[in-house]
């Protein structure tokens, strides 16, 4: 039985446990932890392409608590763990990109690690609106990708890729923002390396998305952003989280700027300039980023769940056009 197989087969029988046995949810992982920490070696690329996959918005609460009284977060992110394991092929690595936990507590990043602590690919995080920078910093320092002080700034070097991840954090704030200290940080990390593909990953998106009560908490510093990345093509995609909905628009040129799907709960779909906040239950996803050698990416939305299917293309026995 091979190792994704293995993987695989645990986080079924994690979420099989959870719904029968009526087990919460940190006993059952901490039964069948597989590693002391998230980090993973990055295989060598056997495809002749990179896959990123890219999971958001957790909102991970303890103890069973539910987001706004609705959403068993912890439960939904436990899903899409499943869901991405079951992946063939499996991804070469995992970005979160903010609002891991709902409050930013210690024990919710514990919850975090015990749920994310199936995946069999390296994982790497930042922070987001409901997160607390030094809870996170200190809760996964082990996995020494995060800098010891400042920003939650950081470069992943991945073949075919470079992966710049940028912390748009104000603390106590909804709205994000970039500042001069973190774009001159970004512009030293671009200048190194101007012929590496780049992908840039953050909680708050550079845009405005016409969903009027996110628009309201949005990224202070995007037109300063879009300025540093006009002077190096190399940034191909900036990805986001933050909208709780799958939105791509073109961004400071050439770039594509997108956000994803949350895990949990939905930004309702509602381009009132009045239109009240709120979410709705659908279906939670995920998106995986396809890049090739050439340094062009091609981005897919999944859906987690269990849905019919697949069916092949055929009637009667007769492949049949699509
Ligand atoms: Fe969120």
């Amino acid at each position: 039985m091979g190792l994704v197989q293995i993987v695989c087969n645990v986080a079924i029988v994690t979420l099989l446990q959870v719904v029968f046995n009526q087990l919460s949810l940190k006993e059952v992982l901490r039964e069948n932890a597989l590693s002391p920490t998230l980090w993973r070696p990055l295989a060598p690329p056997l495809r002749g392409h990179m896959i990123l996959a890219q999971i958001t918005d957790f909102h991970v609460k303890t103890g069973g608590r539910r987001a706004y009284g609705v959403v068993d977060t912890a439960t939904r992110l436990a899903a899409a763990v499943t869901c991405l394991s079951a992946l063939d092929p499996q991804p070469d690595l995992v970005v979160a990109t903010g609002d891991l936990t709902d409050s930013g507590q210690p024990e919710e990043y514990d919850l975090l690690r015990e749920i994310l602590r199936p995946l069999a690919v390296p994982v790497y995080l930042m922070p987001g609106n409901h997160d607390d920078r030094e809870t996170l910093r200190q809760a996964f320092r082990g996995d020494g990708y995060f800098p010891a002080n400042g920003f939650l700034n950081y470069v992943v070097e991945v073949p075919d890729l470079r992966l710049v991840a940028l912390d748009t954090v104000v603390t106590g704030e909804g709205g994000g923002m970039l500042c001069a200290t973190r774009l001159d940080w970004l512009e030293r990390q671009l200048r190194a390396a101007p012929d590496r593909a780049t992908a840039i990953a953050m909680h708050h998106p550079p845009f405005r998305s016409g969903i009027a009560h996110m628009d309201a908490i949005g990224l202070d510093g995007a037109d300063a952003f879009a300025a540093v990345l006009g002077r190096y093509p190399q940034v191909k995609r900036v990805f986001c989280g933050h909208l709780h909905r799958a939105i791509q628009t073109g961004f400071g040129g050439d770039i594509v700027a997108s956000t994803a799907p949350s895990t949990a709960h939905q930004v309702s779909l509602d381009l009132r300039a009045d239109g009240p906040a709120a979410f709705v239950m659908e279906p939670p996803g995920y998106q995986l980023h396809v890049w090739d050698a050439r340094g062009a990416c091609v981005s897919h939305t999944g859906f987690v769940g269990t849905y019919d299917g697949p069916y092949p293309f055929r009637e009667g026995g007769t492949a049949n056009a699509r």
